[in-house]
């Protein structure tokens, strides 16, 4: 087979050539990394996982008229999705207190917040994402008030039917992170879409019942059965990966 072009590697997933113009190939590593990628990892079989969950909740979402970037899975670790301008912006979403909000402003990690709060951070490694206002979004030009105002009413829509979607099958929506892109139809008018992916690599899920922690917080915290915990959360979706063993060689974290 053609070697594809390569348009883009990050942490957690390639970016090749799609197969017809205004597509990619988005591949889903099992490596994994935290603190800006201080700490390095590999979750066996969590891109394989990830593909799936990321395409099951678009699939989802583009069921209530959300627009994403996704158009199908093509394989275990590969899905079809627009191309797309991204907006150099991580867009938090924050329902409990955890992480860096639960740090910074010293708020014990659990605890309710009295409203959803968002959070932007510029998206450049280099500097550590760090977190900005509207204010530096209009004055650098990352994006206009008018999309910022698009990407905040699509976050919170998110969020409203995330948090429903995970409460039904016995997980918390505690935060997680959303990156919009724009999507040029027809290449005439532009629309703000969701792009990169919805995984527990970008979410924390905490089951209802105990609190324990189904998403990255195993890995960066080193407390053990990340993979399990990732697998739990793609078979209460109801999507484990159908060929399961060939491509997951067991629950292993290798640093
Ligand atoms: P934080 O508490 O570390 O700021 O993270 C908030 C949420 O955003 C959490 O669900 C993890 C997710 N996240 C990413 O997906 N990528 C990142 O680079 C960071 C810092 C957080």
């Amino acid at each position: 087979m053609a070697r594809r072009r390569q348009v883009y590697e990050g942490k957690a997933k390639v970016l090749f050539e799609g197969p017809e113009p205004g597509t990619l190939v988005q591949y889903f590593k099992d490596d994994a990394t935290a603190f800006n990628n201080q700490k390095k990892g590999v979750i066996v079989g969590k891109g394989v996982i990830n593909n799936r969950i990321s395409e099951y909740i678009m699939m989802r979402l583009n069921e209530i008229g959300i627009p994403t970037h996704f158009v199908r899975r093509l394989n275990m670790r590969e899905q079809l999705v627009r191309e797309v301008e991204i907006i150099p912006l991580e867009v938090v979403v924050r329902n409990v207190a955890a992480g860096s909000l639960s740090t910074r402003l010293g708020i014990e990690e659990g605890t309710a917040l009295p409203r959803s709060i968002l959070e932007f951070y510029y998206k450049n490694d280099k500097l550590g994402d760090p977190m900005v206002s509207e204010e530096h979004i209009t004055a650098f030009g990352w994006a206009s008030t008018q999309e910022i105002d698009d990407v905040m009413a699509l976050a919170l829509r998110i969020n409203d039917f995330l948090i429903g979607l995970f409460l039904g099958i016995g997980i918390r929506l505690i935060d997680f992170k959303l990156e919009f892109g724009r999507y040029w139809e027809n290449n005439d008018e532009m629309r703000i879409i969701l792009a990169d992916e919805i995984t527990p690599d970008s979410c924390r899920l905490w089951d209802s019942a105990t609190n324990e922690k189904m998403d990255k917080d195993r890995f960066r915290r080193d407390l053990g059965g990340v993979a399990e915990a990732y697998q739990e959360v793609a078979r209460r979706l109801g999507i484990l990966p159908e060929a399961g063993p060939r491509d997951f060689k067991g629950p292993t974290v290798m640093q």
